[in-house]
């Protein structure tokens, strides 16, 4: 059945399951003592084109990433949902302020605003993306809980590194999980991943100095 769902039939499933409510606002994070607490994540986050070893991958961009993605993503990482050593680690070693003032300064004063302009034409295999992800990767313009990432101008070997965990069960979400499943082979996940990636964006590596 699930194959058949396409990204709009799978929000509205979504919604019915209570997922697209909006929760109550967190403490606003302050981005100038997130900018000093994220001092140790610049070690990796900080340093363009960086890799994870065993498996080989970038290390995701930051930079301009939507706060409350950041924010639900370190709680993944505390929580194994998101299974990888050191990011539990990372993750583990901060408090729930400290990780909402990280993502204030991580997205910065504005979040990424979505656009329709797409570069190219559109694979068919990210058709069932854009109802959450955009068209071309930006995200949409509605209030959606979880907050969906941006995808446009992330590493293409890191989205594909996502999309495999998240299809082969390793990495868990509700959403992700039954979508990941609609991209069938390795090459449909290597043609979203490449596409996305393409795709112009704020999204950068974080760097030290600010930006
Ligand atoms: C040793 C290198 C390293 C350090 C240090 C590190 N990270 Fe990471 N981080 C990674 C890797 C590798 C990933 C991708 C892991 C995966 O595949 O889930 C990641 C993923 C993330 C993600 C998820 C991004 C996404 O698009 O889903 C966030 C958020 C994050 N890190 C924040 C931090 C913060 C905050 C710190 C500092 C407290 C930190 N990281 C320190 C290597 C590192
Ligand atoms: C119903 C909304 C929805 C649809 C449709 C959807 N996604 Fe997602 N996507 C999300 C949410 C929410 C997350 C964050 C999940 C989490 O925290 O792990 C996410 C996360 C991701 C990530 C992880 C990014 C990162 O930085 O780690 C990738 C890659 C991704 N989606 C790709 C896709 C692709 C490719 C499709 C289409 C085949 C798709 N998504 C369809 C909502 C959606």
């Amino acid at each position: 059945m699930l194959c058949r769902l396409n990204g709009l039939a799978w929000l509205v499933s979504a919604a019915a399951l209570g997922m697209s409510l909006p929760h109550s606002a967190h403490a606003a994070g302050d981005p100038a003592l997130g900018e000093k607490k994220f001092y140790t994540c610049f070690g990796c986050h900080g340093i363009a084109n960086y890799r994870n070893a065993y498996p080989d991958y970038s290390v995701p961009k930051l930079r301009h990433q939507h706060a409350a993605y950041i924010v639900a993503a370190l709680h993944e990482y505390q929580a194994g949902e998101r299974p990888h050593p050191t990011m539990h680690a990372q993750a583990s070693s901060l408090s729930d302020q400290d990780i909402e003032d990280i993502a204030a300064y991580l997205q910065g004063p504005e979040p990424v605003k979505p656009s329709a302009a797409v570069a190219g034409a559109v694979p068919k295999e990210a058709t069932a993306c854009a109802a959450c992800h955009g068209a071309n990767g930006l995200g949409v313009d509605a209030p959606l809980t979880p907050k969906p990432p941006l995808l446009a101008g992330q590493h293409a070997d890191y989205l594909e590194q996502a999309l495999i965990a998240y299809r082969n069960g390793r990495r868990q979400n509700v959403i992700m999980d039954g979508m990941a499943k609609l991209l069938a082979s390795d090459e449909d996940i290597k043609i979203v991943a490449a596409y996305f990636a393409s795709q112009p964006s704020p999204l950068r590596t974080a760097k030290s100095e600010g930006q």
